[in-house]
């Protein structure tokens, strides 16, 4: 069987984001025959403009944007780690769902598997984020993969690198593999 590969977005650009480290874990554990792939340039894209979008006669997209669409193109499956900001999704990941969302009908995601999970500070590991990332995601183009859920609050790490919690570590496996499962 071929390498599934895994586009991983981050909806934090902060350096010491636990985000960021859940995305290391999910690429050291994954199952063989799967591989992560971090988009880390999330905090380049310029904010969507459909006039850019449209004019390719003056240019059309940004670099950025470019890389990430090919990116994406190149992935069979994508997961989504992102905290919540103010009881939603991050302007930077949300940003880039609305890149991906267009083409509209033929995004670079169009009716790939995705999953999102993530961790963030509130004791409800940032669950209103991760619906809404659904959501929207859903409206986006991609498939939308509902049973695989991972919500933490950051408060279980107690500081430390997600790797040394090996519950979060065991269902984070077992999350990529069932997305890598997905994929037809
Ligand atoms: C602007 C902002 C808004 C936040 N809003 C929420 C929130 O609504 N719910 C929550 O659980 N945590 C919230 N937090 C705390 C984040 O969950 C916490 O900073 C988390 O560690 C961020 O993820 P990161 O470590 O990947 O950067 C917020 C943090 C910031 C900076």
């Amino acid at each position: 069987m071929s390498d599934i590969k895994v586009l991983v977005l981050v909806g934090s650009l902060r350096a010491a984001s636990v985000n960021r480290q859940l995305a290391e874990l999910a690429a050291e554990t994954a199952p063989d025959g799967v591989t992560l792939r971090l988009f880390d340039r999330l905090g380049e894209l310029p904010f969507y403009n459909e006039d850019i979008d449209n004019d390719a006669e003056h240019g059309g997209v940004a670099e950025p944007v470019e890389a990430l669409r090919r990116a994406a193109a190149e992935a069979d499956a994508a997961l989504v780690i992102t905290p919540e900001y103010n009881g939603s999704i991050p302007g930077v990941l949300k940003n880039a769902i609305d890149w991906l969302s267009r083409p509209f009908g033929t995004g670079a995601l169009q009716g790939k598997p995705l999953a999102v999970i993530g961790a963030a500070l509130g004791r409800y590991g940032g669950v209103w984020a991760h619906d809404e990332t659904r959501k929207s995601f859903g409206v986006a183009g991609p498939r939308v993969v509902e049973g695989l859920q991972l919500s933490v609050p950051s408060a279980v790490f107690d500081g430390k690198h997600p790797r040394e919690n090996a519950e979060v570590a065991a269902n984070l496996r077992d999350i990529v593999g069932k997305l890598a499962a997905e994929v037809g």
